[in-house]
């Protein structure tokens, strides 16, 4: 793996993404709206922008030409398939054979075998339905485009986060196939170690094609099942 692309780089998952990225000595181009550019101020000119939305077919081919490796922030913003325009772009024009790596959260099912808790579940439908009707956020766009990167031959990882903290690094995080899965009962991961597993998942083999649900591993549901 030598040089990858990281679609929505400028986010905060994205700019932690970068900075595991370069210290482990990886060229690093990425994708930002042009009004978030100053947001990466700090890289220079140790990492190479090209400026657009993430859902920008043109934009997404120039950026991710020649890479071994994308690391796609998959977010569902508005209500103009966002996210399912990202994922496409992406599925369409990385390189073959190329390791892509997407984000989500744990709303996200791969195969409907996921144990939600009431909070989870009332969490979604409420704010799914506000956010989609202030036409903010479309979740059920998100799952489109999962479904389409579950669908693909490409080799796929979506990993999917717990809720998320700030904070110092606690480490690699562990993770389970399955939402209610003793492990991930704690329910917390820094955000900072969501982009490291995310970084990590481009040269792990055994992640391809699976849909990896994290959580710290300092967490106390993590340490239980470790004891
Ligand atoms: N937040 C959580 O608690 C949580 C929990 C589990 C999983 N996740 C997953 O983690 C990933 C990152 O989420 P995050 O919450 O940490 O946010 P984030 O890293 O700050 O990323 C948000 C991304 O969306 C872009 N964005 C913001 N407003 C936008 C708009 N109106 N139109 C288009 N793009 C816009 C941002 O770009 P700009 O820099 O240009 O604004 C950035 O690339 C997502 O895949 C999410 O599903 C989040």
């Amino acid at each position: 793996m030598k040089r990858i692309c990281i679609i929505g780089i400028s986010g905060k998952l994205g700019q932690y993404m970068a900075q595991h990225a370069l210290d482990r000595g990886f060229d690093v181009v990425g994708v930002c709206r042009p009004e978030s550019l100053g947001k990466l101020d700090r890289f220079g000119d140790r990492i190479k922008v090209y400026p657009g939305r993430t859902n920008d077919r043109a934009v997404i081919e120039q950026a991710v030409k020649g890479c071994d490796g994308v690391l796609t922030v998959l977010a569902p913003w508005g209500t103009d398939d966002y996210a399912s325009g990202t994922a496409k772009a992406v599925l369409d024009f990385a390189e073959p054979g190329a390791r892509l790596i997407f984000s989500c959260g744990w709303h996200i099912s791969r195969d409907g075998k996921d144990r939600y808790s009431w909070k989870l579940k009332t969490f979604v439908a409420v704010f799914g339905k506000l956010a989609k009707w202030m036409r903010a956020v479309d979740l059920d766009d998100q799952v489109r485009a999962t479904d389409m990167i579950f669908a693909s031959d490409t080799a796929w990882t979506v990993v999917r986060g717990s809720d998320l903290e700030e904070g110092d690094s606690e480490g690699l995080p562990v993770w389970s196939a399955h939402v209610g899965d003793p492990v991930l009962a704690s329910n917390r991961t820094r955000r900072t170690d969501f982009a490291l597993f995310m970084v990590h998942a481009l040269t792990d083999d055994r992640l391809i094609h699976e849909a990896p649900a994290i959580v710290s591993r300092l967490s106390a549901s993590a340490r239980a099942m470790a004891a």
